[in-house]
């Protein structure tokens, strides 16, 4: 066990010894259910995770026994209600070791953390001519905020191109970059491609030029363990919701050095140290950046959701959707018409795959009827589609949970989806 800030938290939850999916299972009790009198096979992970058991009592409990305001009470449950808090933190802190507890700010989801750094990090730095570096793989997310930021500075918004295979071209990603960049923002993963980025390599080529790096790490942190110190990043982004926790809750992380001269997001409460009608002061960070009442529950449960993360261990989750993820590579390319978009070296999650002539929807539909749940469309990334010639794939996408069955239920499904389309 180890502690940190001297805090009688445990960090480390003890590990399961071994990855047991069955016994996974048995916690996510909406995985017993049926989807159109079929059993349910959840296959929409990068749109949003199911929620384990553990995470639903823990907020039900923090509602029914423990729930009041945090950082304003004088009394106990107040007191309590913000201890439990700010640990959740420091556990945040310790999950992607970030060097320091105030560099982890609350927020609702990665959208929010991307128009935090749009407006702030924007507002203080971006001046007419300046350019921000995107690429072309980004979840519009990690686009419009750029764009609206870029619009009122009178910067300019590039973006690297990616290859055929769906990875970023290192040496066009260099050659975009010059002394009017502020910052490249680029996903760790692709939601629509799977595709792993060589983050660390692209933070060390834009800090060669001086340049900071804002990650969005929404498919990422689900699926391996993010270091931020390692990494070097100066903002790293992820929701709760696709990481087993609630949604309406997200975390931003930023380095201090940042994060102290960006001027605040939102205003309001909680995020003051003096108000008088002639000025203001503001409180330091981490509080600086959350006005007003926060997701008190919602932090409760990522706090949950990572105990829970952890306590199976990370690392077995990787090394489990590893496997899984290339036997439906295998299992779902081998159906005949079927074609996956996306074949970087690296991916984890995400396939993205075209069924014959099929419009996507029909193939989701056909699956839903199947009890499948496959998202399909844009997936919020129509320059990537644009990219490769589309408007749309199926994409299906893969959590803790899943199996090989499920697989093979999927495979049989997209049979059936031939079949029906001739
Ligand atoms: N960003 C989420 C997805 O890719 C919603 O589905």
């Amino acid at each position: 066990m180890r502690t940190i800030d001297n805090s009688v938290i445990k960090i480390d939850e003890p590990k399961e010894a071994q990855f047991d999916v069955s016994k996974v299972r048995q916690d996510f009790s909406i995985l017993t259910s049926k989807s159109n009198k079929k059993q349910l096979v959840y296959l929409d992970n990068a749109a949003s995770t199911q929620k384990p058991n553990q995470v639903i009592d823990e907020i039900s409990s923090f509602y029914k026994t423990g729930y009041a305001n945090i950082h304003r009470g004088v009394y106990e449950l107040s007191q309590k209600a913000t201890e439990k808090f700010e640990k959740t933190r420091l556990k945040v802190q310790q999950f992607i070791n970030a060097k320091e507890a105030k560099e982890i700010i609350f927020v609702k989801g990665t959208t929010e953390a991307t128009n935090l750094i749009a407006s702030t990090y924007a507002r203080k730095f971006l001046d007419p001519g300046d350019e921000i570096l995107i690429s072309t793989m980004e979840h519009h997310a990690n686009i419009v905020p750029w764009q609206l930021a870029c619009e009122e500075a009178g910067a300019i918004l590039r973006v690297a191109p990616i290859s055929d295979k769906g990875e970023i071209l290192l040496e066009d990603f260099k050659k975009a970059l010059g002394p009017k960049t502020r910052l490249v923002a680029i996903a760790h993963v692709s939601n629509v491609l799977g595709t792993i980025n060589p983050i660390a390599e692209i933070i060390k080529i834009a800090h060669d030029f001086e340049v900071p790096v804002f990650v969005d790490g929404a498919q990422a942190a689900p699926h391996f363990k993010v270091d931020v110190q390692e990494l070097d990043c100066d903002f790293y982004a992820f929701s709760g919701h696709k990481l087993y926790g609630p949604t309406g809750i997200g975390i931003l992380y930023g380095k201090k050095s940042w994060l102290e001269v960006m001027p605040p997001y939102q205003s309001g409460g909680d995020m003051i140290s003096s108000v008088s009608f002639r000025n203001t002061q503001f409180k330091e960070i981490p509080y600086k950046f959350e006005a007003g009442t926060p997701h008190i529950a919602g932090v409760i449960g990522l706090g949950s959701a990572i105990n829970y993360l952890e306590r199976i261990g990370l690392e077995n989750i990787s090394a489990y959707e590893k496997d899984l993820f290339s036997y439906a590579t295998q299992e779902i390319s081998a159906v005949p018409g079927v074609q996956i978009i996306g074949e970087a070296h690296k991916r984890t999650g995400v396939i993205s795959f075209l069924v014959d002539e099929v419009h996507a929807h029909d193939v989701g539909t056909i699956l839903g009827q199947e009890g499948i749940s496959i998202r399909a469309g844009h997936h919020c990334a129509q320059p990537l589609m644009e990219r490769f010639g589309l408007t749309a794939t199926a994409r299906a996408s893969f959590g803790l949970y899943n199996t090989r069955e499920e697989v093979a239920l999927l495979v049989r499904a997209l049979y059936k989806v031939r079949e029906v389309f001739g």
